[in-house]
């Protein structure tokens, strides 16, 4: 990381250097000067590491913002902002934040993962991974759902790089995260507004907006969390097949409704009732991160969105899910796997007429899962 940061953010953060270093950190949390923790391989910890003083603290986060042409101060009290090695920091200032100045460094990692990584960690199994890669192949429309953390960026990164690579792929973010390996790709970042020196915000919103005329052929929002949701939903309806997008959902029906709550968070004339089904025809699959408590990183579901019932409920089938069988002694580990859950997509035609291997079988639960099933009830 030396190098990257300028020599006066490096000394004053030196109470932290070491974990900054550390390739097995991926995320260093200070709670005042005195308490911090680090989060390794998906556990948080304590660690010794002390900064003097709050104004030492406030001095480095103070020099971070400035070298990002940002202030924090007390009229400005709260910063959200990328470090020059792309490492996010979100930073708040007391008296709002009661422990003293408080900070989450999310450090980011160079190596990022890939879909053979995910197989290994058993985050998802060969059989999923396959039948993912046959929906981007497909051109369905994604959408990966998780908490913070879960591992959405990753899972899309992962997704993002399988896209077929005569397409035209465009890609907007608020903070450019994504590093989607392919031929043709256009990346787009927001820009924060500041009136007093006539600097006008480009949203995601206008971003997607742009990217229609663009001709795109895919297009990915990386965090849809405003009122962007309504476009990423009209793109996805309007032959846009094949886009992607990532919602802060813990379960597959859930990102069906936070998406349907933030496309109404805009001004739109459109019937609440038109927008759900609107959802629920744009999203074809539902990827959904989850971090477990172990600290383990895993898709828990891989899901259909069938539209709406005749009670506007969304209909939804689970076609891959991870099942936890039992828990390590030593590690504290849970054991599992991903399964099959019985369910033929409703577009298994399609992977027949296109020649695509991957035979019924693979979507029939193996025997023991029913077993567990009756062991449990
Ligand atoms: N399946 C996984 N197994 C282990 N680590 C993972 C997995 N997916 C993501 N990670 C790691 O977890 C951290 C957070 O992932 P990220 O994709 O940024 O989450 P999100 O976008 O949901 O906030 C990163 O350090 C990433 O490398
Ligand atoms: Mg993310």
């Amino acid at each position: 990381m030396s190098g990257v940061f300028q020599d006066a953010i490096r000394s004053l953060l030196s109470p932290i250097a070491n974990l900054l270093d550390d390739p097995g950190i991926s995320e260093v949390m200070i709670n005042g000067p005195y308490e911090i923790f680090v989060e390794k391989k998906g556990l948080v910890y304590k660690v010794d590491n002390r900064f003097p003083s709050e104004d030492s603290l406030i001095s480095a986060m103070r020099a971070i913002a400035q070298s990002v042409h940002r202030v924090i101060d007390d009229d400005n009290p709260r910063l959200d902002a990328r470090l020059p090695d792309g490492s996010r920091i979100h930073v708040v200032l007391p008296p709002m934040a009661k422990n003293g100045t408080t900070v989450a460094i999310r450090k980011f990692s160079k190596e990022k993962l890939t879909l053979k990584d995910l197989i290994q960690f058993g985050s998802l199994s060969e059989a999923a991974a396959r039948f993912l890669d046959i929906c981007i192949y497909l051109g369905k429309n994604i959408v990966v759902s998780g908490g913070t953390g879960s591992g959405k960026t990753t899972m899309l990164n992962v997704l993002g790089s399988r896209i077929p690579k005569t397409q035209r792929l465009i890609i907007i973010e608020d903070a450019a995260e994504l590093q989607v390996k392919a031929e043709h790709v256009v990346n787009f970042e927001t820009r924060k507004g500041n009136p007093d020196a006539g600097i006008e915000e480009v949203s995601i919103r206008d971003l997607v907006i742009s990217a229609m005329r663009l001709r795109p052929d895919r297009i990915i929002v990386g965090e849809v969390r405003g009122d962007e949701a309504l476009d990423l939903i009209q793109v996805m309806n309007t032959g846009h097949d094949g886009s992607m997008g990532t919602v802060h959902a813990n379960n597959p029906i859930d990102a069906c409704t936070r998406l349907e709550t933030l496309c109404l968070m805009g001004e739109t004339k459109i019937p609440p009732d038109a927008i759900r089904k609107m959802v629920g025809s744009a999203m074809q699959v539902i990827v959904q991160c989850s971090r477990y408590h172990d600290g383990g990183r895993r898709t828990s579901h891989i899901s259909e969105i069938l539209g709406v019932d005749s009670k506007g409920n969304y209909i939804c089938r689970d076609i891959f899910k991870w099942v936890q069988t039992g828990k390590d002694p030593d590690t504290g580990k849970y054991l599992g796997e991903m399964v099959p859950c019985n369910y033929v997509p409703s577009f298994f035609e399609d992977i027949i007429v296109n020649k695509l291997p991957f035979p019924k079988s693979n979507f029939i639960a193996p025997d023991w899962v029913a077993d567990l099933k009756r062991k449990a009830s």
